[in-house]
Order: C-alpha cells, then structure tokens, then sequence
C-alpha cells in the first residue's frame, strides 16, 4: 500500500546496510510509518507498516552510520545535505525582528530581480513542510514586470467573466453558501473586481500591483489545501531577508478554481486545484517607519497548572 499522490504512488523503497548498522533504532523510533522496527536487536522492514514508507526520509536523515537509503517517492540519499554549520546558530531574536518588521508591500520600484534571488526565494521555500511528501505543490514563476501584468490582465478578464456573480440577482445565490460567504462577496468581492476591471481598462495593474517577479503556489486534488500557503510564507519571509518586499495574493484563486479551463491551460494552472496563492515581490518603492501590533480574533488556551 502507497499513499498516492500526483508524482507517484508507490511506497518508498528502504535500503538497509545491515554492516554499517550499529542497531541504535533511531530509525525505528523515529518512523511513524512504522515501516521499520527492531528484531532481535536488528532494525527490519516490518510488517506492519500503516500506509507503506510515504518518503519523510526522517529515518536517512537520523542515521549516525548513513545506514539506511530510501528510493522511490521523488527521494534517494542524493538529497541528504550537510546541516549548515551556523543552524544551531539561528536565534528567534533574529527571526523575529525579521518577522515585526515585515508589511504588505503594493508600491515597488523599477528594479527587476535577478535569478539569483529568485533561485534562493525558490530554496528557502522548498524547505517548507508538507502535509505527504512528495510535495504536491505546483508553482508558477512569473519572472519580469512584463510577464506579472499579462497574467493579470488575464486572470482580471477571467474574473469579468464571473461578474454576474458578484452582483444582484447573482450574488444572491452567495446566501446560500451563508450570510459570511454573502457579507464578503457583497462588501468584498464585488467591489474588488470592479475596481480591477476599471484599473485595468486605465491600463493598470491593481491586481499584482505591477510587480516584477510573482509566484503562484498550487495544490493538487491530493495535497493538503495548505500545502501550498506554507511554502509561500516561506517565500515571503525569504524574500524580506533578502532586502525585498511581498504581498500575498488570495483574490486569484477562488475565483478560478472551478471552470476557467482555458485560462488555466493557458497558464498550466492544473485543472483541479483545490488552493492557490499569488506571491508578488519588488523592491519597495516606500520604507514603513513603524512596526505593527496584531491581534488574533481569539487565544484560548487549556493549561493544567492553574
Ligand atoms: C491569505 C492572504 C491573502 C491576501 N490577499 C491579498 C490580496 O488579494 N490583495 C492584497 O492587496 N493584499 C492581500 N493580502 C495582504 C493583506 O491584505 C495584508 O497581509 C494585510 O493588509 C496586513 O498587512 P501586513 O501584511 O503588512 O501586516 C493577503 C494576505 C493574506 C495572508
């Protein structure tokens, strides 16, 4: 048995190098597949694995004796990297600073964005979990100003097509889904694509905010629909590091996410894709002075000590 996804659905094959073992079981206790156990002080394969090895690789990344590969599942001992020499060194004061002083950047400057930065955005984003691997996770580069405004433009001529939604007798039909889903297409959505269409018929981008790079991060039928936003902060908070501002975009992909088969053929939006989300990334035009303190709607908390 597999879990399947859209890259593969065979389980991961487990190589074990039972010279090279010294039978510390690390692998064992690590695999909550518990495709591996101890018996008679070796680590076997067992028989009782929940779903077959889905490919974590925990267990080839534990290993004090690099005794044990997996293969299949996009994974090999290939893709087992030095641990940075500075990791331990990484402090929450520095993330944290990182994170305060992040904004929503809209306004951006001229300057385009080299590959570079984009291939370390990519790195730093692929680090991202994933809910199974392989990651699932399609996603679409749009590298130069030129190319963030033609997929806006045809992503907001989409969105015009479904304006009949967003306004009476059509947005009446929102009530169905609940009021909340009403109140926000009523307060919300209508007056967002509106406001697109009539920017972009004065021939601007209030979409993608003529950003020069974006990404769009994709989940497949078989992902989590989750498992594209984490990436995506990844890449956002990368990007700050990077001396670079972002903006999340959610407005695309609820509005195409069924139907809009041409527009995704177009732009090899796979079909079926039950999530989305737009990065844009710039250079920011304004610096904010300010940091800003947040709230969450509510923090309950179940503590045994009280
Ligand atoms: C899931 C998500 C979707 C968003 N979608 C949009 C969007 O479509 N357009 C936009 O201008 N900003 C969008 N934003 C940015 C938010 O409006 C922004 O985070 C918010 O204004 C708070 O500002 P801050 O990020 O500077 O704290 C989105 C943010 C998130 C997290």
């Amino acid at each position: 048995m597999a879990i399947p996804t859209s890259r593969t659905k065979q389980a991961g094959i487990i190589h074990i190098d039972h010279e090279a073992c010294n039978q510390c079981g690390l692998c064992a206790q690590i695999c909550k597949d518990h495709s591996l156990a101890i018996e008679n002080g070796h680590v076997v394969q067992s028989q009782h694995a929940v779903f077959g090895c889905f490919g974590c690789g925990h267990c080839m990344a534990i290993c004090p004796q690099s005794a044990i590969t997996i293969e299949g599942r996009e994974i090999s001992a290939d893709d087992l990297l030095e641990l940075p020499a500075s990791h331990k060194k990484s402090s929450y004061d520095n993330l944290y600073n990182l994170m305060i002083g992040r904004r929503s950047i809209r306004d951006f400057s001229p300057k385009e964005i080299d590959q570079s930065i984009i291939d370390q955005i990519m790195d730093a984003a692929l680090t991202a979990p994933v809910g199974l691997p392989p990651s699932d996770v399609n996603v679409l580069v749009f590298n130069g100003r030129e190319n963030v405004r033609e997929f806006a433009f045809d992503a907001i001529d989409q969105m015009a097509k479904a304006l009949w939604l967003f306004k009476p007798p059509g947005l009446w039909l929102w009530k169905l889904a609940g009021m909340e889903a009403f109140e926000m297409m009523n307060n919300f959505g209508f007056p967002l694509i509106n406001k697109l269409i009539q920017k972009k018929k004065a021939n601007k981008d209030y979409l993608l905010y003529d950003a020069p790079l974006a990404m769009y991060f994709l989940a497949s039928p078989y992902s989590d629909p989750v498992d594209p936003i984490i990436p995506a902060t990844y890449a956002m908070l990368a990007a700050e590091s990077l001396g670079l501002g972002s903006c999340m975009i959610g407005s695309i992909h609820p509005l195409i996410r069924h139907g809009a088969k041409k527009f995704k053929q177009r732009w090899a939006i796979p079909q079926k894709s039950t999530n989305g989300l737009v990065v844009i990334f710039g250079y920011p035009k304004f610096r904010f002075q300010k940091a800003m303190k947040r709230s969450f709607a509510r923090v309950t908390t179940y503590d045994n000590s009280n």
